[in-house]
């Protein structure tokens, strides 16, 4: 059984919608006891080239993919932006289905035949779910990981992740799960919690898809305007500064990190000296040189381990629009957080 999608989208009737856990569960088990293989991408909707790049690999790699689609209040904290999250159902229903009518050319892709888009009541369904640090609840905590770089700044969001991507792995019990790159903190921990739980999938990481310019795509970027948007490609620029260093042969932090750090710098002074009507002001939150797989900064990179050189940064809200400019959704009033990161491979 499966229900009709939450608005007036036509949906191909190979791909079900399911709300509630029992319906999805039970074609899941049907599958498995036809022995077909289920890839997962859970997602948080506002989709783009980046989700869809990740359904792509999970159906060359498995019969069926899965996609769901939830805004999972508990990895927003309070103050952060749940209310804003874009929410566009119909155009991702839409993007779903015409992934699948091209991978249906391709005979040994798999297809997408299930979209997962539960409400909070089915995924928490005891208590209310908390965002506060102390709060109340069943949750997965990945410490230390869970605290560094992306969560030092945001101390709730790795445990909301963890907790609703293992509610959603006992759901769907998938073959293989998929994650983006371009958030290698959540794929780090989420490899964590799969081997400490004894979770019995396969975790694989999928390359970040980026704008022409280097602009990691993400589903907040619509909230940039040309105006921040200009000048959001600084993150990506330094780390690629920072990655010509190792290729030349460095290995310490500074001699690795300097120039990225140099870049951010003079483009941050640059647009203090604009007028406010023409700058994008932003903060850098962290720009980080870590060991792959426990996160900790490193003073020195060994090439057997590789590293990842990552960053955040914070592009303020616009100061002084000016007449008839167009400031992205939010009207430039909404500071959007980037983050990005490139992996330094290790040497063989
Ligand atoms: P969301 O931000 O919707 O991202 C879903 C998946 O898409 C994540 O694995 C993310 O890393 C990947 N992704 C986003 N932008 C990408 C890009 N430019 N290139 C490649 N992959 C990209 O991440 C979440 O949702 C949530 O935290 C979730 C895991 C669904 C738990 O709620």
């Amino acid at each position: 059984m499966h229900v009709k999608p939450m608005s007036g989208v036509a949906v191909d009737p190979s791909i079900k919608i399911f709300r509630d856990v029992s319906p999805i569960r039970k074609y899941r088990r049907e599958l498995l006891l036809s022995q077909r293989s289920v890839g997962f991408v859970p997602t948080m909707g506002a989709l783009h080239e980046g989700h869809m790049s990740l359904m792509r690999q999970a159906a060359r790699e498995n019969d069926h993919v899965f996609v769901s689609i939830y805004v999972n209040p508990t990895q927003f904290g309070v103050n952060e932006d749940l209310e804003s999250y874009p929410k566009t159902w119909e155009s991702d229903i839409s993007a779903i289905q015409a992934l699948d009518r091209e991978l249906q050319s391709t005979p040994e892709f798999g297809r997408v035949s299930a979209i997962f888009a539960p409400t909070t009541k089915t995924m928490y369904p005891t208590l209310p779910p908390s965002s506060e640090p102390q709060g109340h609840g069943s949750f997965i905590t990945i410490t230390p990981l869970a605290g560094l770089l992306e969560g030092a700044s945001r101390p709730v969001f790795f445990r909301g992740v963890a907790t609703v991507c293992m509610k959603l792995f006992q759901i769907v019990q998938p073959d293989r799960v998929y994650f983006g790159q371009k958030d290698i903190q959540q794929s780090v921990i989420i490899r964590r919690m799969v081997q400490d739980f004894h979770v019995n999938t396969e975790v694989q990481t999928v390359p970040t898809q980026r704008e022409s310019d280097g602009l990691a795509m993400s589903s907040r970027n619509v909230y940039l305007g040309p105006r921040r948007r200009n000048v959001a490609t600084v993150l990506y620029q330094a780390l690629r500064l920072a990655e010509d260093q190792y290729t030349k042969g460095m290995r310490s932090r500074g001699d690795i990190l300097w120039p990225a750090n140099d870049l951010i710098m003079r483009r941050a002074r640059e647009q203090e000296e604009l007028p406010s009507s023409q700058r994008a002001r932003f903060e850098v939150d962290y720009i980080s040189l870590a060991e792959p797989e426990t996160l900790e900064e490193l003073e020195e990179v060994e090439g057997g381990r590789g590293a990842i050189l990552s960053g955040a940064v914070k592009m303020l809200p616009l100061e002084t629009p000016s007449a008839g400019e167009d400031c992205g959704l939010g009207e430039g009033a909404i500071a959007v957080r980037l983050i990005d990161n490139v992996i330094i491979q290790a040497l063989h």
